[in-house]
This record gives C-alpha cells, sequence and structure tokens, in this order.
C-alpha cells in the first residue's frame, strides 16, 4: 500500500549536495561531488566541446534535427566511440571489430552503462556482484534496482593501502563456498579508484586479472576517469589493453565495458556515454546480445538523449578539436595534481592517508565519519561521508580556508 513505503535513505554523494544549498554559511564549500570545477570555482565548458557545440549550432540553424536518435544511439557518435575505445585506446580491439564482436549503444553516461548492462546481467546470466570496498556508493544501488540479489564487497583497502591479496584472497574464498551455477560478475575501477584515488599497478592488475579469468567471473570495466589519471585518455585505459588481451585472457561469458564522457569531457548533464559488451564469438552471438540491449533500452527509456553526444561525436572525429580535447584533459589533471601539491605545503599529510599514491579527481582523506561532520558543522565544508574531498572545489580562494580547517582536526 502506498502508505506504506518507506523513507528511502538520501544519496550518499548528491544528497549532500541538497544540504550544501541550503546552508547560510558564506564560506561555505562543496567538496563532495566528482564535478570539475576551475581555480575560480566554475564549472566551465571545456575549449574544444565549447568549439564543438558551435559548430553545432551553426548546423541547427541550418536544419535542426530534433527527433528522436534510434534506441542504440546516434550512429556516428557508435563509430567514432568505437574508434576511440576499440582503435585509439585499445589497438587489438581492431581485430574485435573486425569480427563482429563487439555490441554497443549509447548510453546515458557511466550509470545508464551501468544500470543498461546490471539489467542485461540479471535477465540472463548473472545475479551475483562483487564490488571493491570501498566503491562508488551508487554501484550496489544500481545493480540492486535492476535485479542483482547477492550484492558482495571484495577486500581492496586496508591501513591506507591497496590489498591486492586480501582480494584475491576474497574471490577465492567466495568462489570455494559457492555452488552457485550462474557465473559471478565484478566490478573494476579502469583508473582513479572511486573513491580511494589507489590503482593496482599494471603487474598487480595482471595478478588480479589471471585470478578473474580463473575463477570465470564475467568482468565488469567502470571507465568514468579516463585521462583524469595521467592526463593522457590513451595511456588511461591499460586495464582494458590487458584485458582484452587474447592471448592471455579468453572471456567466456563476455566482457562488459561502461564508459563515459561525462568528467573527461565535462559533459555531466548531457548524459553522454556507453556500454560495450565484448562477446566471445563471432557476429551472430554479438547480433543476439545487441538486440537484448536494444529491447531493454526501449524499456527504460527508449533512447538516448541527442545533444551531447552530437558534440561529443565532433570532438571524436574532428582532429583538431580532438587534439585541443587531450590538450584539455591534461590540463585538468595537472591542475588536480598541483591541489594536491598546494594541500601538501599546507598541512601535515602524516594525518590524512598518502595523497601522493592517490589518482585522479579526489583525495581519499581517512577523515572518519565524526570528522567529515564537525568539518560541515563547524565549517559548513561538505566531504562524502566516507572522508573523499573532491580536489578541483579548492582554489586560491578557499584553499587557506579549508586547510585550516582540516589543520584543526589534526590537534
Ligand atoms: C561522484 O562520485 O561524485 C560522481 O561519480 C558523480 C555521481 O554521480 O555520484
Amino acid at each position: 500500500r502506498i502508505n506504506s513505503i518507506p523513507m528511502a535513505p538520501p544519496d550518499k554523494i548528491l544528497g549532500l549536495t541538497e544540504q550544501f544549498n541550503a546552508d547560510k554559511n558564506d564560506n561555505k564549500t562543496n567538496l563532495t561531488v566528482g564535478i570539475y570545477k576551475d581555480n575560480w570555482g566554475q564549472v566551465t565548458t571545456m575549449p574544444s566541446v565549447a568549439r564543438a557545440q558551435a559548430m553545432l549550432d551553426q548546423s541547427f540553424e541550418m536544419n535542426t534535427d530534433l527527433s528522436y536518435l534510434p534506441i542504440k544511439g546516434c550512429p556516428d557518435f557508435r563509430e567514432n566511440v568505437l574508434r576511440f575505445l576499440y582503435r585509439e585506446s585499445c589497438p587489438q580491439g581492431v581485430e574485435l571489430l573486425n569480427q563482429e564482436r563487439i555490441s554497443f549503444v549509447q548510453t546515458l553516461s557511466g550509470t545508464g552503462a551501468l544500470a543498461v548492462a546490471s539489467k542485461f546481467l540479471s535477465l540472463f546470466m548473472s545475479h551475483t556482484v562483487w564490488f571493491p570496498n570501498p566503491s562508488w556508493p551508487n554501484h550496489a544501488n544500481v545493480f540492486q534496482i535492476n535485479g542483482f540479489k547477492n550484492i558482495n564487497h571484495y577486500t581492496y583497502y586496508k591501513d591506507g593501502q591497496l590489498d591486492v591479496d586480501g582480494w584475491i584472497s576474497d574471490l577465492e574464498k567466495a568462489a570455494k563456498s559457492t555452488n552457485d551455477s550462474f557465473p559471478p560478475c565484478i566490478v573494476l575501477h579502469a583508473c582513479c579508484h572511486n573513491p580511494t584515488g589507489l590503482d593496482p599497478t599494471l603487474e598487480q592488475w595482471k595478478r588480479i586479472m589471471d585470478k578473474i579469468h580463473e575463477l570465470k567471473m564475467i568482468p565488469i570495466i567502470d571507465m568514468a576517469y579516463q585521462g583524469l589519471d595521467t592526463g593522457d585518455v590513451y595511456k588511461d585505459a591499460y586495464l582494458l589493453r590487458l584485458s582484452l588481451d587474447e592471448s592471455r585472457y579468453q572471456w567466456s561469458n563476455g566482457l562488459f565495458l561502461c564508459q563515459s564522457f561525462a568528467k573527461n569531457m565535462g559533459l555531466y548533464g548531457e548524459r553522454v556515454g556507453s556500454l560495450s559488451v565484448v562477446t566471445s564469438r563471432g557476429a551472430e552471438e554479438k547480433r543476439s546480445v545487441d538486440s537484448q540491449l536494444k529491447k531493454i533500452v526501449r524499456g527504460m527509456y527508449s533512447s538516448p538523449p541527442g545533444y551531447g553526444s552530437r558534440v561529443a561525436n565532433i570532438v571524436l572525429s574532428n582532429p583538431h578539436l580532438k587534439n585541443l580535447w587531450f590538450q584539455d584533459v591534461e590540463n585538468i589533471a595537472k591542475r588536480l595534481q598541483s591541489v594536491k601539491a598546494k594541500m601538501a605545503e599546507r598541512l601535515n599529510w602524516d594525518s590524512l592517508q598518502d595523497p601522493t599514491r592517490q589518482h585522479g579527481m579526489f583525495l581519499y582523506t581517512g577523515l572518519n565519519a565524526s570528522e567529515v561532520n564537525t568539518l560541515r558543522e563547524d565549517s559548513s565544508i561538505y566531504l562524502v561521508q566516507d572522508g573523499r574531498l573532491s580536489l578541483s572545489g579548492l582554489n586560491d580562494s578557499n584553499i587557506d580556508y579549508v586547510c585550516d580547517a582540516l589543520r584543526k582536526l589534526e590537534k
């Protein structure tokens, strides 16, 4: 009955922005959500993206086509994203494209890709999923809403360090204790692990992927921050390159890539991303997967929005804008590094987790929930409750204020 519906908890990340907006303190500082802001606290459009928008606006003046996109998304976007992911970011993907083994749908950013993937998997292949502990809080929500019954977390992080031995041993123990005939899924953060910023080295990834392969788990790679680690979008696709090395791995139940242009093109609200499913055999398997993904998309939201994918498509297909985009991404990565360096000048890092090993948009401070509450209640500084701080929310005007408040917690 409608009068017995329980209250859902507020979203662990976006819920805080609602609280922030209601805060009357002039010094309030929002360091929660992963939205890139420049040194003036603005969410600016990247120069490459702004030029693509201008080109698109011009073409709209001549011929405004606001009709529906196909269910699977804009065909040009699809071609360009496939090229970007499976030729440029991961050259051995060419072979997979030639063999027609990659099923692809344009999605509502990375979350939409995860939603379609989890729906597909729960309908046909699996009901168990493993996430790192900790992980992006919405991961479990997305999979649960889309039909997954068993939500598990593998050890990822211990005493400020990545714990690869603990991770592998959790997977082994789970495999021994289950008699489930469906393969379990495992979600892997491609780079810039959210929230810890700690990524395995390539050698560690090899150990991990070997184990995942041996245990016949289904890999789901969540690539939301491509480029924000090293500043080079191609370099950051190392996990995809390793996973698709067919001399090492054959994924008999496929590999799922959930990819987003929210962060690396700043197209957050336009919801631009993709899901690709790398099938194990040729075109026939792909056609069946294609047909089911289309059915799911049609049932969920019919077809994706057009504008953002048209913009991304121009950036990816125009060589000049693409080079400009590489520069934009590099500038973002550099600023994130410089914010960390400025914090290091002001703080005793020993009291925080070692941030020099952390990658990407966030600083995992190691502050506990009560310290996070103190920052919010005493200084109107908002961090995610797990102690994650969004670095680009800091700038020359607020960094001293925030570091002073952090120093007070050190005492
Ligand atoms: C984040 O972790 O802050 C981002 O991925 C934004 C979101 O949707 O939570």
